[in-house]
């Protein structure tokens, strides 16, 4: 793993109660392909996506106690609510637990990897909560799981996928936050076709993957046109296989051969844009 800028990390307002803390890793959620076949009649959109996750990601930690309350650290905490409005405390509410919740915020937010899905995905996993929390997002059941899926329906249906090879792969945001809600609005065409029938060996995903889209990228670029130069600078490095964007973006990936060519690649662009989080990192 590669961060190609090293940001001002914000401390934590408490000690560290590490002691007896449950630890919970919060991963970065990519979304390898992203279809929109249908909208409901409540407005939500109907999906078709394939999600891995990464080795990059938030820590939090929970320690037991009275009531609820939580502190945020880390490179990417300013801005973040520690309060109702953070989807991680609403699932230890739906969890029923109360305590403490430290959250590092080592990901972008808004940026279509996870943001509070992910955080909220964590929790629950910790907690031990096995219903389907789509009531809290609809990337929230792919978050809980935390393993590559098919995610299909509104966000809720979850199918495990147990073929899929590991990639190495580059993410980049540019540091533009992106409203889902202004992208799904945006996208003048809501009945795409699904998924290709999916691959059944490894080997075979990736060819695959180049042949299938994330509807969203479109839209989004109209809403961030940051995401043509992200698009573009993964396009200018070597060995790269597939350039795409995960969820509503802005955040983009690169897919490579090996974990060194996607390592020199986050190099490369780290040199171009000093500004932009860059990371290199497996996804599985
Ligand atoms: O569920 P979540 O709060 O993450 O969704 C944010 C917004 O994205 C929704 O309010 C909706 O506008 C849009 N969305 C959608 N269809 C989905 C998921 C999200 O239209 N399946």
């Amino acid at each position: 793993m590669l961060c190609c800028k090293k940001r001002a990390r914000t401390r934590c307002k408490l000690p560290q109660t590490d002691t007896g803390a449950t630890r919970a890793f919060a991963p970065a959620k990519i979304n390898l392909t992203l279809h929109v076949t249908g909208q409901r009649d409540d407005g939500y959109h109907l999906l078709d996506s394939i999600v891995v996750f990464a080795q990059v990601g938030d820590r939090l930690w929970l320690t037991k106690g009275a009531g609820l309350n939580m502190d945020i650290c880390g490179p990417f905490a300013a801005g973040v609510p520690a309060d109702k409005r953070n989807l991680a405390w609403r699932a230890a509410e739906l969890a029923g637990w109360q305590g403490h919740i430290r959250i590092e915020k080592n990901l972008p937010h808004g940026g279509g990897i996870g943001g509070g899905s992910a955080d909220a995905g964590a929790v629950l996993r910790a907690l031990g909560v096995t219903q389907n929390a789509v009531s809290l997002g609809a990337d929230v059941p792919v978050c809980q799981r935390g393993q590559a899926a098919r995610m299909r329906g509104v966000g809720d249906q979850i199918k495990g996928i147990t073929t899929i090879a590991p990639f190495f792969a580059v993410l980049v945001n540019p540091g533009v936050h992106v409203a889902t809600p202004d992208v799904f609005q945006l996208l003048d065409r809501k009945e795409n076709s699904p998924l290709d029938p999916l691959p059944s060996t490894g080997a075979a995903w990736m060819d695959w993957l180049v042949s299938q889209r994330n509807d969203l990228q479109g839209p989004a670029t109209q809403v961030a046109p940051a995401i043509v130069d992200v698009v573009q600078a993964l396009g200018g490095t070597k060995h790269l296989l597939l350039a795409r964007m995960s969820g509503s973006g802005s955040t983009c990936f690169g897919l490579y051969p090996t974990l060194p060519d996607a390592q020199a690649a986050a190099q490369s662009i780290a040199a171009d844009h000093p500004d932009w989080w860059c990371v290199a990192t497996t996804l599985s």
